[in-house]
């Protein structure tokens, strides 16, 4: 990409707080440090902002994203909260750990985050830049690494604006990170707490703090982020690239061809609204109790892909 076609704006400071919360707050995309790696913001509780993400780092739907915050108490109400978690946190919190615990039921979150999962990833970074950045924002704030899905997570702004086009608007520069690896991930929704992802805080760290900790394997495939495609089995079959239901389907549509009256991932045709709509209408119609969902053709380009393939992954999973 040439230096022409960037158009982000890199910001510092406290004006730089003030652009990337509205930019937030507005629904755009706005990346900031913390001290693990940048991250690519977007109000967690926007379900077009958060489609925004994956579209503009190409990730796969069935990978759910971090959730932020300035503090324990703004996340303690997404979750289902448990001693675990309260003891991790108290000895982590603000810093380079991230909690996976079940989504409370009226947990305002995107589903989409949670990649279609009942389960939520919560963090508090500890640089002072990004906790001011997400107290002026008020919302929680769903950041993946600021990179390309598949490209190394980037430690300073540039490394961002490398990465991305005129997607991204804002970077808030604070300077090189200070870890510069990602967080360490451990789910926290069975008795035992399972390590996802080795991060900035060591097992070590954490068996001295909560006990013995397990390490998700191939054998574990429910706790692995990169199994996670199979957790997501729904109750009910779907049919894909379907002109119409047949008896006792459901018909899920997609652009204006559909018939009216059907439940549509977008009227316009729009890949980002079908992908910001894509978790949240499948469970509505799973609700319905119908034998199978038939699904309409959704093109295979841009985000198109990325949400063809998660319809794939949850027709095959068992
Ligand atoms: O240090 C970090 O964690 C950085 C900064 C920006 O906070 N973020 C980051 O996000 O590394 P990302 O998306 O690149 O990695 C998040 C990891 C992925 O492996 C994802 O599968 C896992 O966390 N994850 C997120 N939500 C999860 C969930 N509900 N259950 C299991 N794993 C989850
Ligand atoms: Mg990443």
């Amino acid at each position: 990409m040439g230096e022409s076609d960037r158009k982000q704006k890199i910001v510092q400071g406290a004006n730089g707080i003030r652009t990337a919360a509205k930019a937030l707050r507005s629904g755009a995309l706005a990346a900031f440090p913390t001290e693990t790696v940048y991250g690519l913001g977007a109000d967690a509780t926007n379900d077009t902002a958060v489609a925004k993400i994956y579209e503009a780092k190409g990730r796969p739907l069935f990978n759910p994203l971090i959730v932020h915050a300035a503090d324990k108490e703004a996340l303690k109400s997404l979750v289902s909260w448990s001693p675990h978690a309260d003891i991790l946190a108290d000895a982590f919190w603000p810093g380079p750990l991230t909690l996976v615990l079940p989504r409370n039921k009226d947990c305002p979150v995107s589903l989409l985050a949670s990649a279609g999962l009942d389960t939520l990833a919560v963090r508090v970074p500890s640089l002072n830049l990004a906790r001011s950045l997400l107290e002026a924002c008020g919302c929680p704030v769903a950041a993946p690494s600021a990179n390309k899905s598949g490209h190394v997570s980037p430690t300073t702004a540039d490394h961002v604006a490398g990465e991305f086009g005129a997607e991204l608007s804002v970077i808030l520069d604070g300077g090189p990170c200070q870890i510069g690896l990602e967080s360490t991930v451990i789910d926290l929704t069975t008795d035992q707490p399972v390590l996802l992802r080795p991060g900035g805080v060591s097992q070590e760290r954490l068996e001295n703090t909560v006990g013995e900790v397990g390490v998700a394997t191939s054998e574990t495939p429910l706790k692995s982020p990169g199994m996670l495609e199979r957790h997501y089995a729904p109750a009910t079959p779907l049919r894909l690239e379907a002109r119409s239901a047949e008896a006792g389907e459901i018909l899920l549509g997609f652009g204006p061809e559909a018939p009216s009256g059907t439940l549509n991932l977008s009227v316009d045709g729009d890949l980002l609204e079908a992908a910001a709509n894509l978790f949240a209408m499948l469970r509505d119609l799973e609700q319905a109790g119908p034998a199978g969902i038939a699904v309409m053709p959704i093109p295979k380009m841009g985000l198109g892909a990325a949400i063809n393939d998660r319809l794939r992954r949850a027709t095959t999973s068992a």
